[in-house]
């Protein structure tokens, strides 16, 4: 340990791409356990830290820089940043960092395999094997939605929403997106994408994938109204935050078949689950697993370390989120 390291406090092990040059560099104290700090523990791991370099469960505000004066960065290792306060940031003084643009094929992969799964009833099917209960073929026997050729609504169309609609070409579909803003008609073509406003693709489409950030304005995105807005065999598909889904009116609109079916990755209350969502049969649900490739996972790590390593060396950090606060950074 060097007393003039910059000292980084990383809140969970994360993969050696980032771990080993923050070790170079800096003098590195890993939160040792499995689960996620406390609010209270975080702070006072941060107390005397020069950098944090924390997960999406982690939430950083006024209060928590407030108590580490001495942060002068946030390095979120994920692309959404719903858990940062970039304002409590900027006012702060601190820089706060995401990691964009390496993890979009490893999510639109995710997507589409939930997408399947939720279609074709693949955790069912699983289910009815391991129990000893299937009886052998039947030609009634779990069907499902066909994918090929089907019309697949994308709602936010991101880097992730394009790789997603990338993916459906192969299997034929017909793509339509919704997105704050309509992107331009080359885009649109290169896709194979038409522009829908957002009624029309819940009312049209029999598969329906999210993929926008958790704002206030997406909040809820899909209610109880929007659901009802969706054909009754569509199928619904969510890898990007919890919150954009109103998970009380799912679990009613898969009971009552409202919709067909719904393959969740993310969750209103992380990690907790809304009551009766895990009874429902036609919902299939991962713990949050849209970036987890060891290859992605590792570059998610080493940009977030990138961005520390930058900032101690006088540079702007990549993807910084408001380098506007390099002009008044606080003082070493
Ligand atoms: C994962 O959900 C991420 O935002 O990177």
């Amino acid at each position: 340990m060097t007393a003039d390291k910059p000292r980084v406090f990383v809140s969970r092990k994360i993969p050696d791409a980032g771990l080993e040059p923050l070790r170079r560099r800096c003098d590195v104290t890993m939160w040792p356990h499995e689960r996620p700090p406390t609010a209270d523990e975080l702070i006072a791991a941060c107390r005397g830290m020069d950098a944090l370099v924390c997960l999406l469960t982690e939430k950083i505000d006024a209060g928590v820089l407030a108590a580490a004066p001495t942060l002068k960065i946030v390095a979120n290792v994920a692309v959404g940043f719903d858990n940062l306060d970039i304002d409590a940031g900027t006012a702060a003084g601190v820089i706060m960092t995401n990691t964009p643009g390496v993890l979009d094929d490893t999510t639109a992969d995710l997507a589409f395999a939930l997408l399947m799964a939720a279609a074709r009833r693949l955790p069912e099917g699983d289910r009815l094997v391991r129990s000893g209960r299937w009886d052998g073929w039947g030609i009634m026997q779990l069907l499902g939605h066909d994918v090929h050729h089907g019309r697949l609504g994308i709602v936010g169309f991101g880097r992730i929403g394009r790789g997603v609609a990338r993916r459906a070409r192969g299997f034929e579909m017909k793509v339509s997106y919704h997105d704050a803003q309509r992107v331009p008609a080359d885009v649109e073509r290169e896709f194979g994408a038409t522009y829908l406003p957002f009624e029309e693709l819940l009312a049209e489409s029999d598969f329906v994938s999210v993929h926008v950030p958790l704002t206030p304005e997406t909040h809820h995105l899909i209610d109880r109204r929007a659901l009802k807005r969706m054909k009754p065999t569509a199928v619904l598909i969510n890898t990007s935050r919890g919150p954009v889904i109103d998970e009380s009116a799912l679990v009613d609109a898969l009971r009552e078949r409202v919709i067909a079916a719904a393959g969740l990755d993310v969750y209103e209350h992380e990690p907790k689950l809304a009551a009766g969502l895990a009874d429902v049969p036609n919902v299939v649900l991962l713990p949050h697993i849209g970036s987890a490739s060891f290859a992605t996972r590792g570059k998610m790590a080493q940009i977030a370390a990138e961005n520390v390593i930058a900032l101690f060396d006088g540079k702007t950090p990549p993807t910084a989120l408001n380098p506007q606060v390099l002009a008044s950074q606080r003082p070493s």
